[in-house]
């Protein structure tokens, strides 16, 4: 039985809300060993930085941070651990240019870490194996962020190697957790009083039970007959994986919220075609008519690359048509950034940087207004909300989620995290709609 002894351990998490599951899923495997959850690097001594590839962006955020984490070894002789996709895909080059990374672990490795960490082993250091299984750690010991909303895994990897992604180079080829598994986790959430789980996967849509072949529509619909469960949203869906039978899924289920995260990524159907999306504009656009036909209300979100190589401008003005057609509640949207070993890496990246940041800039002005409207239209409009905690600014103004997904501000005299309020829309911004409160049931 391993026992860290109090050994002080401080995670830091960059990038998507798999790896923030799985920075939970570490913290509570470290502290069942015994270990201490530190609240800042400088009170720990093995500080874990959980990376993120995505882009390059985040990658040259990650370094400056080890930067800082250098000195701070200097002083105290913190272990540093280098966990996630960069561990995975940099491997040993990380140690040539950072040589004070203690260890460096992929995914598939945290399991180990408890082990490491007792012994302080030098050697191995880089742990980046791949297990071709999908391996069940104990998720009793889960340590979650939030005690309302907990993320549930469903499956890991990826098969689509979109021709800009790095995902099915670092989380490797999909692999599926039981679906017995899944739903005895979402009972044992539900029993400790969680209200909303979001399912996450690179894919969800090609989920498939290893025992039964169940796929993910039929998880869904377990899922929604646990009691306590009051909201069930998944994250992300493949929009060429998305059919009618789970969009009618949603339809018929009572908890599966109104709002899908559906990453369109360009609106122009040649660019499409050489990110090898396996999609087209049309295709696409024609999901989103089914999903509206079966939930008129429903929310959707999407994520945008602007500058994919070859991107003309007419190509980029269909993007900013797809906005404004859709209509989305919210979106995610990012400046084209080539990823070593991509296939669209071997295309030139011909788009210059200024062109990028004025189509960046174009699009979340386009989406901006488009918000605007929408959250305009709610105001007068009484919602339930989920009370998810405390504003950051304020200590009497509380945040939750509305079933779309808008954050939603409102003052309460008593503490409502984690209960459903009604709350009466008063004003609204393009991020955030504010109101009053004017129940709670
Ligand atoms: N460049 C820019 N954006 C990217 N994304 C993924 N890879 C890249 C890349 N190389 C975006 C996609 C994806 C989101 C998670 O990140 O929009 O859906
Ligand atoms: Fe990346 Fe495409 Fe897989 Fe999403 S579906 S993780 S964008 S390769």
């Amino acid at each position: 039985m391993t026992d860290l002894n109090g050994l002080a351990v401080y995670i830091e998490t960059f990038g998507c809300q798999m790896n923030e599951n799985d920075s939970e899923r570490i913290a509570g495997l470290l502290a069942a060993a015994g270990a201490r959850l530190a609240d800042r690097p400088e009170e720990s001594q093995v500080t874990i930085v959980n990376t993120c590839a995505v882009r390059a962006k985040s990658e040259e955020k990650l370094f400056s941070y080890l930067g800082r984490l250098r000195s701070l070894k200097k002083k105290t002789g913190l272990v540093v651990v280098l966990a996630g996709c960069v561990a995975q895909l940099r491997r040993d080059k990380i140690l040539d240019r950072n040589p004070d990374v203690d260890f460096i672990l992929g995914p598939d490795n945290y399991h180990r870490l408890p082990e490491l960490l007792e012994r302080r082993l030098g050697q191995p250091r880089v742990l980046t194996a791949w297990s071709k299984e999908w391996r069940e750690d104990d998720r009793r010991h889960c340590l979650r962020r939030s005690p309302v909303s907990a993320f549930v895994t469903v499956m890991e990897g990826c098969d689509n190697f979109c021709a800009y992604c790095i995902v099915p180079f670092t989380r490797g080829r999909e692999k599926f957790r039981p679906l017995r598994a899944v739903l005895d986790e979402v009972r044992t959430l539900a029993g400790e009083g969680y209200k909303e789980i979001q399912f996450l996967g690179q894919n969800v849509n090609s989920y498939r039970d290893p025992a039964t072949g169940a796929v993910f529509r039929d998880l869904l619909t377990a899922a929604d007959e646990i009691e306590g469960i009051e909201w069930i949203r998944f994250i992300t869906s493949h929009p060429k994986n998305f059919n009618d039978d789970m969009a009618e899924a949603m339809a018929r289920s009572s908890h599966v919220c109104r709002q899908i995260h559906l990453p369109l990524q360009s609106g122009s159907s040649a660019v499409l075609e050489r990110m090898k999306r396996g999609y087209s504009r049309e295709s696409y656009l024609e999901k989103i008519r089914g999903l509206r036909s079966l939930m008129p209300e429903i929310c959707l979100s999407t994520d945008i690359i602007v500058g994919f190589p070859g991107e003309t401008e007419s190509e980029f003005s269909e993007t900013l048509a797809a906005l404004r057609d859709i209509r989305y509640a919210n979106i995610f949207s990012f400046r084209y950034s080539p990823r070593p070993g991509t296939s669209a890496a071997k295309l030139t990246d011909d788009v210059p940087f200024e062109v990028k940041r004025r189509r960046l800039m174009e699009v979340q002005q386009t989406q901006k207004a488009i918000q605007t409207g929408i959250h305009e239209g709610f105001i007068g409009r009484t919602i339930r909300v989920l009370c998810q905690g405390k504003s950051k600014k304020d200590g009497r103004v509380y945040s939750g989620r509305s079933e779309g997904y808008q954050v939603v501000n409102f003052r309460s005299e008593t503490d409502v995290i984690g209960r459903f309020v009604q709350v009466r829309i008063t004003s609204s911004g393009p991020y955030s709609l504010r109101g009053e409160l004017s129940g709670i049931p």
